[in-house]
């Protein structure tokens, strides 16, 4: 085991996320959030703290929550929000402001975020400007907020120009990953959020995507020794995501854009489809995890047996790969995808950069690819 993560007696496993003075620890394991009050309590400095959820997450998991700060000691408030995208809005974000400073929030009040990555950008945002900055615990409660977006300190809000283009980096003090948690989450969710998992094998780990190989559909289907795989990929995925983000925390080296890997494609095809159920961003992901293998395929990085792999992997646990062909503007062209990958908010200059791959778990980042290659894999994906 590396020194960096250890089983704890509870079974619980820890990841130490070094950032010097704003290191934290990613603690993952069953039973978390019953126990909420008593592993955040050496971080508040007030014995109060202000939960921010949403209506989904409320209805299953935020009495035991409360009833662990109360049992401890803690004053509670907290805030429903509705769920989904749409509550990462300037709007939704003014509301919650002026609801934690009518409840007179104090410097030492410790904000929580219960929730899916929507709650945990929201939350960690109003944390991050409240009273010029408060400290907030991430409690992750779906795969992908679990895996990615809890742990790294990216906050924000989408405005009508774009997706998390108002924000801030603000490190959480704490991530609780209560893989209990998932059991209520929908099984389109679960899918959804497994697609960052592979991308962490796909992106530096071969190793890591060989394991996924082998254990992904017991680790899904929720059988017999099937949650404690799924809460390694958990507690593996956050490694990951530690180490790039300990490296090159605010994304300045280009370690941490390869977080990045398919998201290129992926948000385009968000964009032409609206952001909502019609695609989930993980499902975005599978299918820009694919084109991006594919890209590098064609420019001679890997080989198209590589290709043939994943997209194996994809289909055996259920999970898609093939490109939607119709948006809600009719027929999904590459010249608007590419058009909405020129306003990529890691444009840089004008061209949109990619991450592609010498193979699998081989990444790197890519500031020149030709057009022609990009428009004839999109071309196939979308014709082919
Ligand atoms: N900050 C980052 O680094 C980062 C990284 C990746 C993604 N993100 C952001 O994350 C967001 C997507 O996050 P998400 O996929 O978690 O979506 P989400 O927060 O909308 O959650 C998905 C759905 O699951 C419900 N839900 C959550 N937990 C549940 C549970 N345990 N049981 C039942 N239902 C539950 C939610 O109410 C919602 O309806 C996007 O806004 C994306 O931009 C941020
Ligand atoms: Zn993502």
């Amino acid at each position: 085991m590396s020194p960096d993560s250890a089983r704890q007696a509870d079974g619980a496993s820890e990841i130490a996320v070094g950032l010097g003075e704003r290191s934290y620890r990613i603690v993952v394991g069953r039973g978390l959030l019953a126990r909420a009050g008593e592993l955040s309590a050496p971080l508040l400095t007030q014995r109060r703290v202000f939960i921010v959820t949403d209506a989904n997450v409320a209805s299953h998991h935020l009495p035991a929550v409360v009833q662990s700060f109360e049992r401890s000691g803690t004053r509670v408030e907290h805030i429903v929000l509705p769920a989904g995208e749409s509550t990462k809005s300037f709007s939704q974000l003014e509301s919650l402001i002026d609801t934690m400073l009518a409840a007179k929030v104090e410097r030492g009040t410790m904000v929580v975020a219960l929730g899916g990555g929507v709650i945990g950008d929201l939350a960690g945002f109003a944390a991050a400007i409240t009273l010029r900055g408060l400290d907030f615990i991430q409690m992750p409660t779906t795969l992908l907020a679990q895996v990615d977006s809890s742990v790294g300190g990216k906050t924000a809000v989408d405005t009508a120009r774009g997706k998390n283009l108002i924000g801030a980096f603000h490190q959480p003090r704490l991530v609780l990953a209560d893989t209990d948690a998932l059991a209520t989450l929908p099984r389109r969710e679960i899918m959804a959020g497994y697609a960052e998992v592979v991308k962490y094998g796909l992106l530096g780990d071969a190793d890591f995507f060989r394991w996924l190989e082998i254990n992904a559909v017991a680790a899904l289907s929720g059988a017999d020794g099937g949650h404690a795989r799924l809460a390694e990929a958990v507690v593996r995925s956050c490694k990951a995501k530690a180490a790039i983000v300990a490296e090159d925390e605010r994304e300045t080296t280009g370690r941490r854009a390869l977080l990045n890997l398919g998201h290129t494609f992926a948000h385009a095809f968000e964009t032409e489809l609206g952001y909502g159920d019609t695609l989930l961003h993980g499902e975005a992901v599978a299918i820009g995890l694919v084109l991006a293998f594919q890209l590098s395929a064609r420019l001679g990085h890997c080989s198209a047996a590589d290709v043939a792999v994943i997209k194996a992997h994809f289909e055996k646990v259920g999970l898609t790969w093939r490109a939607p062909r119709l948006g809600p503007r009719g027929a999904i062209s590459a010249d608007a995808l590419i058009a909405h990958m020129s306003g990529d908010k890691k444009v840089k200059d004008g061209t949109p950069t990619f991450v592609l791959a010498r193979g699998i778990g081989r990444a790197f980042l890519c500031r020149e690819v030709p057009r022609p290659a990009l428009e004839s894999v999109l071309g196939e994906a979308l014709n082919g």
